[in-house]
This record gives C-alpha cells, structure tokens and sequence, in this order.
C-alpha cells in the first residue's frame, strides 16, 4: 500500500484473498500480471471452488433424485445441500423456493413465462402493464418485450436522469392499476447504479403488481435478504459471485411458485405422467426439469460458503472503499466521463467512462498490453448507450480481490492510452 492509499479504510486482507485465486498470478503480456477489473462480467473463482468441483466430479458424480446406490445419494445431498446454502445465503423463509436455473437470463424469462402461461388473477394480457426500467441488462428487457409481443400487453419504463439513476418523477405514469409486473435490475452492470427499491416495491405494492428483481451485480457484492426487500420473484447468477458458470437461482414468494404454471416439462418436474396429462412436483421441482446443472450447484454451494466466511458486510465495505478511491482517480485522468454515479454513495463497483473521444475498444485494446483486463462495448444495456448519446464504454469492475493498487494501473494505464492516441 502507498501513502496514496493511507486513508482508505475497511479494506479486506487482499493479501491473503488473492493466494486463494490462482488465475490472479497469471502473467499476460511481456511479464505483466494480469489486472482484473472485469468481474462485473464474470468473477475469478477461489481454490475452495475448484476444488469442489473437482472433488464432486471425482468422488460423487450421479444424477439426482433417482438412484438409490450410494454415490447418487450423495450427489443428491450435495445438490440439495447447495440449495439450502443458497436460501440460507439470501434468507429465504423456504429452502423451496429456490430455484436452480442455468443463470440469471433463464431466471428472469422463467418469470415471464411463468406469467406467460398463467390464468387469473396472474394472466397478463391486453389490458395489461408491464414496468422495466432503461438501465435493464438486455436479460430483463427483452424477455419482457416477448411477452408484450405474444400477449398484447404494453411495456413502460422508467427513464434515466443525467447522472445516472431512475427518474422516479412519474413514478404514477410508469406504474398504474394496469401494471400486473414490475421488473427491474437492484443495481445497474453498467452505470452502477444502486437502485431505490423501497421506492419502487411501495407504490408496486400499491397497485397490486408483482416485483422481479435482477439481483445479478448485487448478490455478489452486498447482503441480499429477499425477505427484507420484500420482492416476488429475485434472480441472481452464480458466476458473478465466485461460482462457475452455468449456475442461476430465481427465488420465488411460495405461494406464488405453487400457483403458477412451469414453463419447461421433462423429467424430475412430475408428479405423474400418463399419455393424457401430467401433474406436477411441487416447487422448486416443478420449475427444474430435466438433470439439473448438479457440478455448478455444488461450486455455487462453495461459493456461498466462501463469501459467507468473509462476510458479505465485510466485501461490501472493502468494494465501497476501492469504488470511492476509484471514483476519485478516474475524475482526475483529463477528457475522462464517467457514464453513471460520480460519488460512490448508491453506487456498484463497475464504472464505466469513456475518454476524449477513443473508442473504448481501442482503450480496452491498449490497457490489454498492460495486462489490464476491461470490459468495453454496451454491455448488453444498449438503451443506456442511446439514452447518453454514446456507441460503448469501457468498464471497470471490482470486487473482494481487487486493490487500490489495481486503481492505480489502471489510472496509469488510461495515461498511456492517451498518450499513445495523442
Ligand atoms: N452481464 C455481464 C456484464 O455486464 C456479462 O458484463
């Protein structure tokens, strides 16, 4: 740590964090170590996850819920053990309302078809309103516009204000005694923006709508009570918390998920089958079907107890604290915009800016020989883009791992882009 870093409180050991993540030791370009400021994209896995993986796939490999031997028992106890890890990790009244579903994108279209196929007083049809907001992932628009486009119902939204955050200020526009669902990302990939919530479930509420929310940049980064956020539904993916991918929970109220129909049929969501009709398991198995992705559940299940072990308060503090220096650095590299919150309060570890007017593949391409890894393009939020009157961003995302120091070469790393495009 540098004197620049002295008044930085509430980081975590990075230290001892980062021996727990080898691809962090990789060197990438004439001996540089990588920078990983990626991980609003996708996050590095600790050893404690790999092993899991492997162990399972070394010592316990059946399928689930079928064979009475005694390694598919246990591939059935570490799935539904992964499961009761999960509920336990966001709080959950019931561990069966836990879905597993393949990630976030499938959580989200699972609720909308969900919805899709229900009766009354669920049914969404041509009297019907749907909410999102502008600053939604492509995962929480498009599923909507399909539903809208099969069902007739109409889609509204909530805008964007100049620094970034919802414009609630028609709030009784957007949100009407029409509005069946209200659907929207808690904090934004993007722009980091962390949302009001309490704001928007209350006048929900109001109406009567159901409220989804895309928890996939929040569930990694902060504690996540769905009792306390007081939603429906709450989709979240593995992958962005330290699990592999191919993992993704929706959580569902329990009435709700024993009301609604499934969406996909197969194997392990019956009850019975006969060739006329079928009746189904009851939740979470009615929406799993087919062999469930039982690997990735296992290392999600080791990733919740990694981050539980830290203590997500913890995480959160140290992120809040890197995102706050970073703020501060990167309003100090000339020609920078950050496209989003320029404080850090109500506000995520990914930050994404444009600079001068360097297309962020260049900018992503340049900091790349410096071993520092961004993302850049529109970061499946194409509204964002078109709302701020720019084709793409570069983004820079931390976490539990990252350091002041990675600030600081990335900081640098923009000098050089800017001194290699004149
Ligand atoms: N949704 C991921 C991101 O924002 C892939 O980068």
């Amino acid at each position: 740590m540098t004197s620049a870093h002295q008044g930085l409180s509430g980081l975590l050991d990075t230290e001892a964090i980062r021996k727990d993540f080898p691809l962090l030791d990789r060197v990438v370009h004439d001996g540089k170590k990588i920078v990983y400021l990626d991980s609003a994209a996708t996050s590095q896995k600790p050893r404690q996850v790999l092993d899991a993986l492997n162990t399972y796939y070394e010592r316990h490999n059946a399928n689930v819920h079928r064979g009475v031997y005694t390694v598919a028992e246990e591939a059935t106890a570490l799935y539904e053990g992964a499961r009761d890890k999960v509920a336990a990790f966001i709080n959950a009244p019931s561990r069966d309302e836990v879905i597993f579903t393949k990630n976030a994108s499938e959580s989200l279209n699972l609720v909308a078809n969900m919805l899709g196929w229900a009766d009354e007083p669920y049914r969404v049809d041509h009297e019907t309103e749907i909410a999102i907001t502008e600053m939604e992932h492509h995962s929480n628009i498009v599923p909507w516009q399909l539903l809208s486009q099969r069902t007739g119902a109409k889609l509204k939204w909530f805008g964007l204000t100049d620094d970034g955050r919802l414009d609630l200020s028609n709030i009784e526009e957007v949100i009407t005694e029409k509005t069946k669902i209200v659907s929207f990302t808690l904090v934004s990939n993007l722009l980091g923006t962390v949302n009001p919530v309490e704001t928007i479930i209350r006048r929900a509420q109001e109406v009567g709508a159901l409220v989804c929310i895309d928890a996939s940049q929040a569930a990694p980064h902060m504690v996540l009570d769905v009792q306390a956020l007081q939603a429906d539904f709450v989709a979240f993916t593995g992958h962005k918390m330290c699990g592999p991918t191919g993992i993704g929970v929706l959580w569902g109220r329990q009435e709700l998920l024993e009301d609604l129909p499934p969406f996909l049929g197969g194997g392990e969501m019956i009850e019975t089958v006969s060739m006329h009709s079928s009746t189904y398991a009851p939740a979470p198995h009615k929406f799993e079907a087919g062999t469930p992705p039982i690997a990735q559940a296992v290392g999600l299940g080791a990733a919740v107890d990694y981050l539980s072990a830290i203590g997500m308060e913890n995480i959160a503090r140290h992120e809040h604290a890197i995102t706050e220096y970073a703020v501060r650095r990167l309003q100090e590299v000339p020609d920078l915009r950050i496209i989003g919150p320029t404080t850090a309060e109500d506000r995520g570890a990914a930050i994404s800016f444009t600079l001068g007017d360097i297309h962020p593949h260049d900018v992503g391409q340049v900091l790349d020989e410096e071993g520092i890894a961004v993302r850049v393009g529109h970061h499946c939020a194409r509204p964002v883009c078109l709302r701020y009157g720019i084709p793409a961003t570069t983004r820079a995302s931390f976490y539990l791992y990252s350091t002041p120091a990675e600030v600081d070469a990335l900081v640098a790393g923009l000098e050089h882009v800017r001194n290699f495009f004149g």
